[in-house]
């Protein structure tokens, strides 16, 4: 998501930060921002829009000399990308500078609250209420005030914090979000990843979940939020800047899969409350139009029409309207009847998909209500809609889509709940279920990565000379097989289908044999038995079969040559856990076969065009 670096020591800061900041380039980021306390101990913030080469451009010539400071390339989550909003945030007194990367979820009582004791705050963003907090708190020491603050903070975080009157002192905090130490004799450095600091040590020490770091030029300090000392051992670093670049992993496809918990734990931020229930506030103004709409249309392309399809079944399921996705493609020349009464969902993780903004503008203009689902803040499809809901996966840079495709689902999930409660054809009960199920949703994510991620490879050594592959599912585990198969495809080049396990018999079951293997998505689920009849169809015609099923699954053993296991969950986000198998399975078959994993041949990240 965002960059952080920071840096104290005898050198120039401004420098060493904006080379941190252009290393942080390759993730992608809408705006960036320095922060640096001048010889005299004054602060210079100054923050841009658009490209590092905006701020540069604006500090060239006027850089104060300085030896510490923090700097910032922003991803956005919460407010426009505009000047305004990019970091670095300060209170009012403009003495403390707050960097940030995350999400921080009770930030509209925590803005009004400051209000309310006469802060000003001038952006739209989450992390100047963390500017202000820490203000309050602070009397004389830096790294106290920002233990304070963060006990009044539910959230994700990494951020630094510097204080114009405490020279040579940063302050690094994490919670669910990555931040490490660079030390290097006389200086130190605070950075989102390694890569930033890379240039000048290789001596890191990885924060860990709740970690205050205090951090001066001849080390660094870590305490807990409660102020008790904690001991967290140094690393050296042997890798590469282009290793470095992917967070340690091969290449950034493997990455984002391994981000999917923390993106989950992004996306289901401020939606799902502590009591268990589902919040939309963005969809709050469109309360009296979402109680009169008759019918549901989802539009979406590739991925995003696999995660729909997920979307239309829990719509359909919660409200008992009729819902139905169209890829966008087709949805623009043959479009559906489109009246005021239609509801329409756009989803695309680019908001730049040319085949789905253009049905999208089409039934903008014939008055239907707009809601779009995507991970880019400022993208053209929320120019169209009337609410916009955030994935808030942070940026995703391989072209094969990983931790969009299961933020998509989740966020699609959370508005099924969220309309069908507007419409009251959801239960109470129905909704904390869900809700149970949507807080445990990333450690399940994590836990099906550590079931799968050490065997991954060999799973696909065992069957890389396969002529072809059949994913299959019924019900809630369909989505999981077409997106599974389209995975395969666009990486590893072997053909891939994703067929409705029911439909075999009817056509596709004449190309299984020994060479075409069978990948059945049998997680536990209300058509658990009627799969199981299809997947012995399979093996009939000597199909091997790769299942993915549920932990503790006693019997699926008995009918699969290979299993991938994942955790229980709520059927409605089954696909969440079932994917996560499938996409190592596909990476480790490109590597096997020696494709460009990144960059697929043929394909883009985003299609803007017809
Ligand atoms: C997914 O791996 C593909 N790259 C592709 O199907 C993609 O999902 C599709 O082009 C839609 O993109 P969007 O979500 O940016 O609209």
């Amino acid at each position: 998501m965002c960059g952080i670096v920071g840096y104290t020591g005898p050198r120039e800061a401004g420098p060493i930060l904006m080379e941190g900041l252009s290393r942080l380039e390759y993730r992608g980021y809408d705006s960036a921002g320095i922060a640096l306390v001048d010889e005299e101990g004054q602060m210079f913030v100054e923050k841009k829009a658009g490209k590092l080469a905006n701020l540069s451009t604006a500090i060239a010539e006027r850089t104060p000399h300085s030896a510490m400071g923090i700097a910032h390339t922003r991803w956005a989550t919460h407010g426009r990308p505009n000047d305004l909003n990019a970091h670095p945030h300060a209170d009012c007194s403009g003495k403390i500078t707050v960097i940030h990367n995350g999400i921080i979820e009770n930030f509209r009582e925590l803005r009004d609250g400051l209000e309310a004791r006469g802060h000003r705050l001038e952006s739209e963003t989450d992390t100047e209420a963390l500017a202000h907090l820490v203000e309050e708190a602070y009397a004389g020491d830096l790294a106290d005030a920002v233990r304070a603050a963060l006990r009044r903070v539910e959230g994700a975080y990494a951020i630094a914090v510097m204080h114009r009157d405490e020279h040579g002192r940063l302050v690094g905090a994490r919670k669910d979000v990555p931040l490490i130490v660079g030390l290097n004799g006389e200086e130190s450095f605070i950075a989102s990843d390694v890569a930033a600091i890379l240039a000048h040590t290789n001596r890191v020490i990885f924060l860990e979940e709740g970690d205050i770091a205090d951090v001066r030029p001849s080390g660094v300090e870590i305490t807990n939020v409660a102020g008790v000392p904690q001991d967290r051992a140094e690393t050296v670093i042997d890798w590469s800047p282009e290793v470095a670049e992917k967070g340690g992993f091969e290449h950034f496809m493997l990455k984002e899969i391994h981000e999917q918990p923390n993106a989950l734990r992004q996306a289901l931020a401020g939606r799902v409350t502590r009591d268990h229930r589902i919040h939309v506030p963005e969809i709050e103004a469109m309360i009296p139009t979402l109680g009169t709409i008759t019918r549901i249309e989802l539009v979406a392309c590739g991925t995003a029409s696999y995660a729909a399809q997920v979307g239309a079944s829990a719509l359909e399921a919660w409200t008992g309207l009729p819902a139905r996705v169209t890829v966008g493609s087709e949805f623009r020349y043959s479009p559906p009847p489109l009246d005021a009464g239609t509801l329409v969902i756009a989803v695309t993780q680019s908001g730049e998909t040319a085949d789905t903004i253009a049905p999208t503008r089409l039934a903008r203009e014939r008055g239907c209500p707009i809601i779009a689902v995507t991970n880019t803040v400022g993208s053209a499809i929320t120019r169209e809609a009337g609410a916009v809901l955030f994935l808030q996966a942070g940026p995703e840079i391989a072209v094969a889509a990983s931790k969009t495709f299961v933020t998509q689902v989740t966020t699609l999930v959370v508005l099924a709940a969220a309309i069908a409660r507007i419409r009251g054809s959801m239960t109470e009960a129905a909704e904390i279920e869900l809700a149970h199920a949507l807080r445990d949703l990333p450690d399940a994510a994590q836990r099906a990565l550590e079931l799968n991620a050490p065997h991954a490879s060999d799973l696909a050594r065992r069957y890389v000379n396969s002529r072809g592959f059949m994913f299959v599912g019924r019900g809630a585990t369909y989505p999981a097989a077409l997106e599974g198969a389209l995975k395969l495809k666009e990486i590893s080049y072997v053909h891939a289908e994703g067929y409705p396990a029911g439909e075999l018999k009817h056509g596709p079951i004449s190309l299984l044999d020994a060479e075409c293997p069978l990948v059945a998505i049998a997680t536990r689920s209300s058509t658990y038995d009627k799969l199981i009849s299809n997947v012995m169809e399979g093996r009939a015609r000597d199909a091997r079969v790769i299942a993915v099923a549920t932990e503790g699954d006693l019997q699926i053993e008995r009918f699969a040559d290979d299993v991938a296991w994942v955790p229980a969950t709520h059927e409605a986000v089954s696909s969440v856990l079932a994917i996560i198998p499938l996409q190592l399975f596909a990476y480790h078959m490109a590597i096997a076969r020696g494709t460009d994993v990144d960059q697929p041949r043929n394909l883009a990240k985003s299609v803007t065009v017809e």
